[in-house]
């Protein structure tokens, strides 16, 4: 089986070599065109692993993606030669050929990762040694692996009211050449709001939070279920972007979504100190008083932890068995007499008596007519 697959990939190969040879006009225009052959939905296989792997890239997704200016050496680094070997794992923090403006250095996402060094999620203690579990912390791949390349129209789908493709018209007014103010339009403007979902952001967490293993090897609670059971929870399941995922209660607003930090440290949005800050971020509540801070999101019915709340859940329990069992008896009875009205558990003397009762009132009867 894997051995005809390995054949028809070989097949797939020299058809793609000479493909590529036949259109050696584009393929001289750029040294390296890797789309050439990774445009062909059945680049694929089983790898080592038996997992499958494809190697085929949408291009039409690739370029309206983040990405796009990118090229694809930018990031595949070592590969340099076709055909190639296997190519090594992507580090997101290397320098590509674009300049960021306003430092005119050669882009990276350096400062991402060392920021995200600094947080909760960071792999090193402060001596510079690898945490416990250190396999177990985040790389950039593990929160950013919803389709790396989707459109913006479907990762970035909500729109913040006043900003409209129409107003782009104003741009074009003054920037008449090319692309360039829609590129800089869309840079800007869907970074006004969230870029994904809530409901992504708590899969992305869920990954690792809700996982049972994970959660005892780090003594975490499960956080994803108790905040599902909250009001904030519930409504983002049901599609609210106005209540709070978690990026809003977890990262110090105006700060970067990568610095959550442990409610211990002294600058975490959810230490004791900053949450009323946290709570009354604006557009959230604003108005309210300090004491609001005192909810708590991540309760679990934990005996020691939560003991009001464990108490509260049993005396609930009972409350609704006591309820639940009074009026299904109740419902049993009624039914037993509407659907057999002459049912009795004395069943024999009631039969009897009845059967006397009848013979009485024949009798009587009869002795009516002979008078009549
Ligand atoms: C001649 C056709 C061809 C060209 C041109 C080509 N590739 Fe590939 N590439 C392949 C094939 C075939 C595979 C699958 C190889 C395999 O089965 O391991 C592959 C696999 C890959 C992989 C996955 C490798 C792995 O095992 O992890 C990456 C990444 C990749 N190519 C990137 C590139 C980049 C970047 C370029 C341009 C610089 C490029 N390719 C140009 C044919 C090509
Ligand atoms: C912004 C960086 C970036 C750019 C640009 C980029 N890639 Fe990738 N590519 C990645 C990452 C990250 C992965 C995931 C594997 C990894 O972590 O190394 C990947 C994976 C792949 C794979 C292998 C999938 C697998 O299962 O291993 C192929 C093939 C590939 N890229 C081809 C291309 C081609 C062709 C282009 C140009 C059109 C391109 N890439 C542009 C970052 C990039
Ligand atoms: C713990 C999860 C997590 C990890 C790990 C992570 N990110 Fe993020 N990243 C997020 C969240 C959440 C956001 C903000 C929400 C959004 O825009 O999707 C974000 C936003 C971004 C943005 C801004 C996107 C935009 O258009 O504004 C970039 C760029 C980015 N991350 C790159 C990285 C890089 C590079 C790494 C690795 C060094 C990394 N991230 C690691 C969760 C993570
Ligand atoms: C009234 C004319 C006008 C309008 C309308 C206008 N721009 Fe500009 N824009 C300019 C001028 C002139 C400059 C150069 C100004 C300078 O360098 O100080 C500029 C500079 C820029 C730059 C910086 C370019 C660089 O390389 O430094 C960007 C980006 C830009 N505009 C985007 C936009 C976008 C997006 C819109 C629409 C939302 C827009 N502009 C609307 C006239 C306009
Ligand atoms: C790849 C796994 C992984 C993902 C995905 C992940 N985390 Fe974590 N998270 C960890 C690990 C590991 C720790 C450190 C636990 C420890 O201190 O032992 C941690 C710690 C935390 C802490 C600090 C807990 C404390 O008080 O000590 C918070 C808060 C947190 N994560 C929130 C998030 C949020 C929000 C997301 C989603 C954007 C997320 N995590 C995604 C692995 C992950
Ligand atoms: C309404 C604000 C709020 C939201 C939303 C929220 N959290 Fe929390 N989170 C807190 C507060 C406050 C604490 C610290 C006190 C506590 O444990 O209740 C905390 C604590 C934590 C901890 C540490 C728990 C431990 O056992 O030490 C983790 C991990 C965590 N949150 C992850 C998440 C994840 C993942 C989400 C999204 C599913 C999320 N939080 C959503 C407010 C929030």
């Amino acid at each position: 089986m894997r051995n005809n697959r390995s054949l028809h990939y070989v097949k797939l190969f020299l058809t793609i070599i000479s493909f590529m040879l036949i259109s050696a006009e584009v393929y001289a225009e750029d040294e390296l065109n890797c789309v050439l052959c990774h445009k062909h939905r059945g680049l694929s296989r089983i790898d080592e692993n038996g997992e499958f792997r494809l190697f085929y890239i949408n291009q039409e997704l690739f370029e309206s993606g983040p990405h796009r200016r990118n090229k694809c050496k930018d990031c595949h680094t070592d590969i340099d030669r076709i055909p190639h070997k296997p190519a090594k794992k992507v580090d997101c923090t290397q320098q590509c050929h674009i300049i960021e403006p306003s430092g005119k250095k050669k882009f990276s996402h350096k400062n991402i990762a060392e920021t995200l060094a600094k947080s909760a999620h960071g792999k090193l203690d402060e001596n510079g040694n690898p945490k416990e579990y250190v396999e177990d912390y985040p790389d950039c791949k593990n929160c950013h692996d919803q389709p790396l390349y989707r459109p913006f129209s479907i990762y970035k789908g909500k729109k913040t009211p006043g900003i409209s493709k129409r107003s782009i018209s104003r741009c074009k007014s003054c920037h008449t050449d090319g692309d360039f103010a829609e590129d800089f339009y869309e840079h800007v403007t869907t970074r006004l709001h969230k870029s994904r979902y809530s409901v992504e952001t708590i899969e992305v967490c869920a990954k690792c939070h809700q996982n049972e293993e994970f959660r005892e090897r780090h003594n975490l609670d499960d956080v994803i279920t108790s905040y599902k059971e909250t009001f904030h929870g519930k409504m983002v399941i049901l599609g609210s972007e106005r209540t709070p995922d978690c990026i809003d209660c977890h990262v110090v607003a105006g700060e970067n979504a990568h610095l959550i930090e442990s409610q211990d440290s002294p600058t975490s949005a959810v230490n004791k100190k900053n949450l009323s800050t946290t709570c009354r971020s604006s557009g959230c509540h604003e108005k309210a008083a300090a004491q609001l801070a005192s909810f708590q999101t991540h309760v679990t019915y934990d005996r020691e932890k939560y003991p009001m709340q464990f108490y509260m859940l049993i005396g609930f329990k009972a409350l609704m068995a006591m309820v639940l069992y009074f009026f299904l008896t109740l419902i049993f009875f009624e039914l037993l007499r509407r659907l057999f009205p002459k049912f009795s558990f004395f069943k024999e003397k009631k039969a009897e008596n009845y059967d006397e009762v009848v013979s009485e009132i024949k009798a009587e009867s009869e002795s009516k007519g002979k008078r009549g």
